[in-house]
């Protein structure tokens, strides 16, 4: 199982959300976030402490999906949540060990179809 885990603009979670329903994408947990990327994450120092400026909202979408989903995945949600420009968002890609649905006890992939 593969975790994606996707910051993007938050006014592309609809079509983000829609593109990942169209190729059986489930289980999805959605958060809204601050963030900086190579532009914004400044550090300042005020009276000898640090600060991190210019903190943009962000959403996160975090989904575990098979391994054989994950490149689809992957490639469904740049292509819905990208315009071209600076802060488009970034995706991280983890291995996950395991899953369980507590309601069944499936586990693996079972625990998410
Ligand atoms: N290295 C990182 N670690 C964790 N989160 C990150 C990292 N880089 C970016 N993010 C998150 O992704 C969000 C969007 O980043 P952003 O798209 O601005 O990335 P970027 O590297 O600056 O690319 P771009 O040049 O396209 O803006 C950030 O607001 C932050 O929440
Ligand atoms: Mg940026």
């Amino acid at each position: 199982m593969t975790k994606i885990e996707a910051i993007i603009r938050p006014n592309k979670l609809d079509d983000v959300k829609a593109a990942l329903d169209e190729i059986g994408v489930k289980g999805m947990t959605v958060t809204h976030v601050m963030g900086a990327g190579k532009q914004r994450g400044r550090t300042q120092y005020y009276r000898g402490q640090e600060y991190v400026v210019n903190l943009v909202a962000k959403v996160k979408i975090e989904t575990v999906v098979s391994d054989d989903l994950a490149q689809t995945a992957l490639t469904t949600i740049m292509d819905a949540a990208s315009t071209g420009e600076i802060g488009d968002g970034k995706i991280f890609l983890s291995k996950v060990d395991s899953a369980v649905r507590i309601r069944t006890r499936e586990e693996g992939d079972d625990a998410l179809a």
